[in-house]
């Protein structure tokens, strides 16, 4: 593996889960392997779980982490090609991206999406500057249109809570106060695909996720017909991408609730997390024993420690 920056990458999911088992079972076991390495993990955006779950993954390994928050102490990087730079930008990304590459031997970026441009937003700027730039591998902490990381930490979860060989997996939206990006479910739904489910997506009318990434899957805008016979539910919001960026509802109707949760297979609720009480889901479910939100956190640590150890391998 050269790089991580989409689901794409992955070449085998099934031999990926088994790695990130192994990992699990034995976490310092390949600690000479990170050795003299270091890892420097930028941030644009804000971050709990990814920060510290790659981290730790990187010092499992015997890795150095360095780690900055760039939107607010680092230069502010210019993206455009050819432009004049008399404005706000101190740096170009060439210049940036090629300085720690000297530094770090891997690169992680996370870049949230601004919602106002969808082209510019698809465009991946950031991630693909960085990719075309630096001379090390790159892996996305979450990007404008995909969270990567996230979805493998999500299919090792689903792989080992799986009472069935081909579990029923619900992608459900859930209202929301502010307007979130699709990076989350547009992995999801891309590693779903991958896996060995029975896939289906629910949501109301006006939230379609872009159909590049959705092509091929179930999908329904009626919750409870979706949640009937599930094994797994997988609560997320997301903007609309049709109506882009905006908040189209916040229909409390779609908060997952016990009630909704009685329709399942005594189905377990995931959730990538921050999650909004009682607006995405209601602490009865939350806290019930059908939440496995923090075990599917922990898992984080081993889906990085995978794909460090991917990388490293350059395998
Ligand atoms: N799920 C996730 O990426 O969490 P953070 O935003 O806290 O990193």
């Amino acid at each position: 593996m050269k790089k991580f920056t989409s689901v794409d990458d992955i070449q085998d999911l099934e031999r990926l889960i088994s790695l990130a088992k192994k990992i699990k079972a034995a976490p310092f076991a390949n600690q000479q392997k990170g050795g003299n390495k270091t890892l420097g993990l930028l941030f644009f955006n804000p971050s709990l779980r990814t920060r510290l779950s790659t981290q730790k993954a990187a010092l499992n390994l015997g890795m150095n982490a360095i780690v900055m928050n760039l939107n607010t102490e680092g230069w502010v990087l210019e993206f455009e090609e050819g432009v004049v730079m008399d404005g706000n930008s101190a740096e170009h990304i060439k210049e940036a991206a090629q300085v720690v590459s000297q530094y770090c031997d891997i690169i992680a970026v996370r870049s949230f999406p601004a919602l106002t441009d969808k082209e510019k937003d698809e465009e991946e700027y950031v991630i693909n500057a960085f990719l075309k730039y630096a001379s090390v591998p790159v892996i996305s902490l979450e990007g404008s249109t995909e969270h990567p990381l996230q979805a493998v930490a999500d299919a090792l979860t689903i792989e080992e809570y799986k009472t069935t060989k081909r579990p029923k997996v619900v992608l459900t939206w859930a209202p929301h106060p502010k307007a979130l990006p699709h990076a989350v479910p547009n992995s999801f739904v891309k590693i779903m695909k991958k896996a060995d489910v029975d896939f289906v997506i629910t949501h109301p009318e006006g939230y379609s996720l872009n159909h590049h990434f959705t092509a091929g899957v179930t999908i329904t805008h009626n919750q409870d017909e979706a949640f009937a016979n599930a094994d797994f539910i997988y609560a997320k919001n997301w903007s609309s991408y049709d109506d882009y960026g905006k908040i189209v509802s916040k229909d409390p109707s779609w908060t997952v609730t016990p009630k909704k949760m009685a329709l399942t297979n005594n189905a377990k609720f995931m959730h990538c997390l921050p999650v909004r009480r009682n607006m995405i889901v209601s602490d009865a479910v939350l806290d019930s024993e059908a939440s496995i939100v923090i075990p599917q956190a922990n898992n984080r640590t081993f889906a990085a420690q995978a794909i460090l150890t991917k990388l490293l391998d350059n395998e």
